[in-house]
């Protein structure tokens, strides 16, 4: 099944800590139902990301600003059900945390209560570290994400590479230095150039997980619609699509819809009573 080095029954925060240690590297794919969950938990993924990313690829909306914490506890509950050996996380959806640490405790309390999850994740850095303490203080572990943003798309107006320009850098540094020193138990880093994100993976004692960010950091993390190529018009440069599964499921259907057509299914042998 899993082709890692370390066998956990249950991947833990400790766990990934111990395999940044031993130079394992981590492995994290976003999930946001049961089926695929039980999937990639079969395959052996790490972590699973219940990402807030749900609101494009699930609902189709443009950005992840309107999905709901009722929605990504929804999405949550059903990944839990699923996971057997992965660490489930879960990110704190847009208006759940943001400047205000008790919001981000309660929306954090409630995902825990609600969906069964083993830890969150939220976006940002100094802006977010009074609720990355107060989170702590329940005993809930948080991961952190900076670089590329999301919920804050409409602030930089644009997708593209983060943290290119030495201050932007530098100031990335030292939130990546803050959220370990509030007590994040992992990191991750989306878009940002290879060797900022070397920096920061070899300066940090916490896993730095990267999407868009090289190889030089402690594991990977890819939404699974993307890798599997069920999303065909998204094509950045980071993604490695490992199946084509828009041009599969499509010609799966049209001969469906054929066979349908033509009377050609079901035949006697998928019928009952001869
Ligand atoms: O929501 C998401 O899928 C994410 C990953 C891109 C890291 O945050």
């Amino acid at each position: 099944m899993s082709t890692a080095k370390s066998d956990f029954k249950r991947i833990t925060t400790n766990s990934v800590l111990t395999m940044k240690q031993e130079g394992e590297k981590i492995s994290m794919l976003t999930a946001y139902d049961y089926t695929l969950a039980k999937i990639i938990d079969h395959a052996g993924i790490d972590i699973i990301l219940v990402g807030d990313s749900a609101s494009n690829v699930m609902a189709g909306h443009e950005t992840t600003l309107p999905i709901t914490l009722d929605q990504m506890i929804y999405h949550a509950s059903s990944v839990v059900r699923a996971a057997q050996r992965s660490l489930v996380v879960v990110d704190l959806p847009f208006g759940s945390y943001q400047g205000d640490s008790k919001n981000a405790l309660k929306s954090s309390i409630r995902i825990m209560k609600e969906s069964g999850a083993h830890a969150i994740k939220l976006e940002g850095g100094h802006e977010v570290i009074a609720s990355v303490q107060r989170i702590l203080t329940a005993g809930i572990p948080v991961m952190g994400h900076l670089g590329l943003t999301p919920q804050s798309i409409y602030k930089f107006g644009t997708y593209t590479v983060r943290a290119k320009e030495e201050e932007e850098a530098e100031k990335l540094m030292k939130d990546a230095h803050a959220l370990e020193d509030a007590g994040c138990f992992a990191l991750v880093l989306e878009k940002i150039p290879r060797a900022l994100a070397k920096r920061v993976a070899e300066s940090l004692s916490i896993p730095v997980i990267g999407i868009g960010a090289g190889p030089d950091v402690d594991g990977q993390v890819l939404v699974l619609h993307d890798m599997l190529g069920m999303t065909h018009e998204f094509s950045p440069r980071f993604l490695r699509r490992y199946l084509s599964l828009f041009e599969e499921i499509t010609g799966a259907v049209k001969s469906y819809v054929s066979d349908v057509k033509s009377n050609d299914f079901p035949n006697k042998n998928e019928s009952y009573g001869g």
